[in-house]
């Protein structure tokens, strides 16, 4: 199958990010021929600092490697140094109806979040993902929870397209993990973990130890004291123990045995230690990267190469097919 999926290089990359989408495209990556980017433009509709953009695209190709994606199985690249994304987008604008775009909960949030913000990007944005995606003809798109229906929107495209001027693109399915497709707030567990929130609201990959304790152990409980299962009574610690679970792949009902007769206080040292142990080997893998600066770019580049043979291919079809060769 063909997998593609990127990550916004704004803020770091945190646990939701990773059991969401990342730990799925590891698990794909053996089998399957993978396009992962780092969505550069996509960020570019939310407020940024210009000048640290570059660092914060290298810093997702560092986590992308220290989790585990191996660069000689899957594509690896900058979404803006392949210009077809942003040519397709266009062209999928001009037959995606604006009512599907200002329906997306997304662009609700979003122009809530950044009253002062609300661009033609922000709006956009699914078209500029739909157009990711069908360029590489992609059959499956792993994510989390908060892009299906972005993901549903490409498939109206898709099918949009293909109805229209001649069938090209497959329609893409979301692939979601059964377990962590939508991990939520430390410090809000109604919300879902995001990067563009407060520091403490998310455990970053490559949070040191004592941050990831001081996180855990503030992070917000629910009355009562019994480590139970109970999303809607007990959000956040049913939250806490899905991480659990997912981290040391014990099924939820043991790790609540285990506690029994035990506290909030006893389970959230025992999960501190979980996932200081599940991140060490990503921190350690951090370090050696972050002096590798040549070997990044190279990485980049054999990427950028290969994804835009793809491109191309597909950009002839399009162009033919909607007359403009
Ligand atoms: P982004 O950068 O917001 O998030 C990256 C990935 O992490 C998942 N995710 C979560 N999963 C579980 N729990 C959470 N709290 C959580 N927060 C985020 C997201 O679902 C996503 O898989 N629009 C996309 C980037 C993108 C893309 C694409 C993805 C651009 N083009 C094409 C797939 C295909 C985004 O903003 O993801």
């Amino acid at each position: 199958m063909r997998i593609v999926s990127g990550i916004q290089p704004t803020g770091p990359i945190h646990v939701g990010n990773y059991l969401g989408a990342i730990k799925q495209w590891i698990s794909l990556q053996d089998k399957n021929e993978c396009v992962f980017f780092v969505a550069d433009l996509h960020a570019l509709t939310t407020p940024y600092e210009a000048k640290d953009l570059q660092k914060s695209v290298t810093e997702k190709v560092i986590a992308y490697l220290a989790a585990g994606l191996d660069p000689d199985k899957v594509i690896i690249f900058t979404q803006s140094k392949v210009k077809e994304h942003t040519e397709l987008a266009w062209l999928l604008s001009t037959i995606c109806p604006i009512g599907e775009l200002e329906r997306m909960t997304q662009y609700k949030d979003k122009s809530k979040k950044y009253k002062e913000n609300i661009n033609a990007g922000l709006l956009t944005y699914p078209v500029l993902m739909a157009a990711d995606i069908l360029l590489y003809k992609a059959q499956a798109v792993p994510t989390g929870k908060d892009q299906e229906q972005h993901v549903e929107l490409t498939r109206t495209l898709a099918r949009k397209f293909n109805q229209k001027f001649g069938q090209i693109f497959p329609e893409p399915k979301s692939m979601m993990p059964e377990y962590g497709a939508k991990i939520m707030s430390l410090s809000d567990p109604k919300k879902k973990m995001s990067k563009s929130d407060e520091s403490k609201s998310y455990i970053s990959l490559f949070d040191e130890p004592e941050v990831i304790t001081k996180k855990i152990m503030s992070a917000e409980t629910d009355s009562g004291k019994e480590v139970v299962y109970n999303v809607t009574k007990k959000p956040g610690i049913s939250n806490l123990l899905t991480i659990y679970s997912l981290l040391t792949d014990k099924p939820i009902p043991e790790i609540q045995k285990d506690f029994t007769g035990k506290g909030y206080g006893d389970f959230k040292k025992a999960l501190t230690k979980v996932i200081i142990d599940y991140l060490e080997p990503f921190r350690r893998k951090q370090k050696e990267l972050q002096s590798r600066e040549v070997y990044i770019k190279e990485i980049l580049e054999k990427g950028q190469e290969r994804a835009r043979i793809i491109a191309e291919t597909t950009m002839l079809e399009v162009r033919s097919k909607m007359g403009l060769t």
